[in-house]
């Protein structure tokens, strides 16, 4: 539906997107995750619309986003990284001045703006000024901003930061609804834990390039199958833990015994052996590769955010 071709951004002194192609499909939760400067924000103001690129472009359903202008813009909604409420103003006045913007009539804008407040839990709070809400509600707030116009698609870039644990569910579960309802949704982030538990698909960005994409089974499935066990290190193990070295290379950790298994390893002979020695599985620690390994593997760099 959304066709992004080989762009690239350049800043004075820093190129920020280095050749960019993706594709969202219709309907899709998709996930640009990436550290901080890694881009994810120059894309998603160069799918808006609000930056120009370099090379490349973007098609919205065949079309230029370019030439589509307008039509383009009633069909996306950017819940921007950087909250864009007005402080010294409540809540629904803020809304209007958002519903204004997309020329939605009066009397529609003022049900659309109660449903959403209700959507969100902040219609209670409606009247007070945004400067008394905590940073989860003016969160909620600057999501709900970007909905009044009804896109196709809704970008949110970072839309969790500073934002409580509970707030920060709500949003999720908000963001899944409107998915499951129908809605495209792009979500940028750098915490991993949310691209592995919210995107169905997730694109991993690093100096402005998509160093992997695919959904999350398929970038794990990417990290090389080096299992690394973890083996409790007490006054029973110390007793056996060479018996284990044909596996692997092994060290010392704290009051564990790491061991990083051999390209030949087996599961199935590694548990005989435990047998075998009589070491209980309950000592065992088989360590589960995440995108932060896979990261690791990708760029040689610690994942960091
Ligand atoms: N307006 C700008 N002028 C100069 N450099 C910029 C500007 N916007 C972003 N950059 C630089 O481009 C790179 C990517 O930034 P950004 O897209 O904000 O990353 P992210 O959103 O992933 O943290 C960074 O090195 C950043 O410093
Ligand atoms: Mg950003």
């Amino acid at each position: 539906m959304l066709k992004i071709n080989d762009i690239v951004k350049e800043f004075p002194g820093v190129k920020a997107l280095d050749g960019i192609t993706l594709e969202i499909q219709d309907k899709e939760f998709f996930g640009l995750l990436g550290p901080n400067g890694a881009g994810k924000s120059t894309l998603i103001n160069i799918i808006v619309g609000y930056l120009q690129a370099d090379k490349g472009n973007i098609t919205y359903k065949g079309k230029d986003i370019k030439e589509l202008g307008i039509s383009y813009k009633k069909r996306i909604g950017l819940v921007p990284q950087t909250i864009a409420l007005y402080e010294d103003l409540n809540a629904i006045d803020n809304l209007k001045i958002f519903g204004s913007l997309f020329d939605i009539p009066k009397k529609e804008l003022k049900n659309i703006i109660e449903e959403k407040l209700s959507a969100v839990g902040l219609y209670e709070r409606r009247k007070d000024l945004i400067k008394n809400y905590s940073g989860g509600m003016k969160r909620r707030l600057n999501i709900i901003a970007a909905l009044l116009h009804n896109p196709d698609i809704l970008l949110c870039d970072e839309p969790t930061v500073g934002v409580d644990p509970q707030s920060r569910n709500a949003i999720f579960n908000y963001l899944n609804d409107l998915n499951e309802k129908g809605m495209t949704i792009i979500y940028t982030t750098h915490y991993m834990e949310e691209a592995e538990k919210l995107c169905k698909r997730i694109g991993i960005i690093d100096y402005g390039k998509i160093i992997a994409l695919g959904t999350l089974d398929e970038l794990l499935s990417l990290i090389p199958p080096n299992k690394l066990i973890y083996i409790a290190r007490n006054n029973f193990t110390e007793t056996k833990i060479e018996n284990f070295n044909k596996f692997g290379t092994i060290t010392t950790e704290n009051c564990k015994y790491k061991l990083e298994a051999n390209h030949n390893f087996k599961l199935s002979e590694f548990f005989k052996a435990l047998e075998e020695n009589g070491v209980s599985e309950r000592f065992i620690e088989i360590y589960k590769p995440n995108l932060e390994t896979l990261f690791l593997n990708l760029t040689g760099r610690i994942f960091r955010d």
